[in-house]
């Protein structure tokens, strides 16, 4: 099984982060030194992705522009001596074949995939959510389409998380495979407590086979009046083996304003330029 496209839904309004988000999409705020939205594309081709579809919104152009060659800034740039810049900016735009396909209407995640049904064909695909960034050896993509090679089927991150937690998510039904591996009976979005199938939730990545498309074209809408991804991939794991996989690594849900600050302190840390003052500023901080 060879995944070669994948899809950044990247459509919502992002409320949770208003004022910021009102002029700026918050796939574009920026994480340390570069947008959310390249860390996500980063992740996708270092998992081999070759073609990237961003589904977008009225008022978020400013992520083509981004991926796109900006020649009189180039020039400016290079003019100037500043070819460390330059070059920056060029990987950005080099990184992958990036295509744009508006929502037209916030009918939710599972429409907002279906929407890409003729962009992706009659292959695997890959769907990573816009504003849940990870921070992993391997990236999280790369674990999870290693596991829909191994069992030839879908396959969907995952996480054990408590019951504050879990009524924001999907929770899932599942069987142990092997280590960090099951298989998935069921599952349910954003369930109550006494809905909830268990505590591993679905978060942000999943390989899925091409049969999701047909499913979503009938799924009605369920959760928030919304068409749900997981609405149409629970018919999905009915139909086909799916999997989940317990991802080595961290997620942070940048949109919201407690995750993304999260994030942001722990990439600047780890960042070589900024890390180590940055430690520096916060053990004298946290001192006062
Ligand atoms: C979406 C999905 C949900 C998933 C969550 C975390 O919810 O609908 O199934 O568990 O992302 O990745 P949202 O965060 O858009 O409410």
């Amino acid at each position: 099984m060879k995944v070669r496209k994948a899809i950044i839904p990247a459509a919502g309004l992002g409320t949770r982060m208003l004022p910021n988000t009102k002029s700026i999409p918050k796939e574009m705020l920026p994480l340390v030194d570069k947008p959310v939205i390249q860390y996500i594309v980063e992740e996708a081709v270092s998992a081999g992705i070759e073609e990237i579809l961003i589904i977008t919104n009225r008022g978020k152009s400013s992520m083509e522009d981004y991926f796109d060659y900006a020649p009189d800034l180039e020039k400016a740039l290079l003019r100037d001596g500043k070819t460390r810049e330059c070059e920056t900016i060029r990987a950005a735009a080099d990184m992958a074949d990036v295509f744009y396909l508006r929502q037209k209407e916030t009918k939710g995640l599972g429409h907002a995939v279906w929407r890409a049904k003729s962009f992706v064909g009659n292959e695997p695909f890959a769907v990573l959510l816009g504003d849940d960034i990870m921070l992993s050896e391997t990236p999280v993509l790369r674990q999870l389409v290693d596991a829909a090679e191994k069992y030839g089927c879908s396959a969907i991150a995952a996480r054990e998380v408590d019951d504050a937690h879990i009524v924001k998510y999907s929770s899932l039904q599942i069987s142990p495979l092997e280590d960090r591996i099951y298989r998935i009976h069921d599952m349910n979005e954003k369930p109550t407590l006494s809905e909830k199938l268990s505590n591993y939730a679905i978060l942000g990545r999943y390989v899925l086979t091409p049969e999701i498309f047909s499913i979503l074209e009938s799924t009605p809408p369920g959760r928030n009046n919304e068409i749900q991804l997981t609405d149409g991939m629970r018919e999905l794991c009915h139909q086909q083996s799916m999997v989940a996989v317990d991802f080595e690594g961290k997620r942070y849900d940048t949109g919201n304003l407690c995750g993304y600050l999260e994030a942001t302190i722990d990439f600047a840390l780890r960042n070589a330029e900024v890390g180590p003052w940055l430690r520096e500023f916060m053990r004298e901080k946290l001192a006062d």
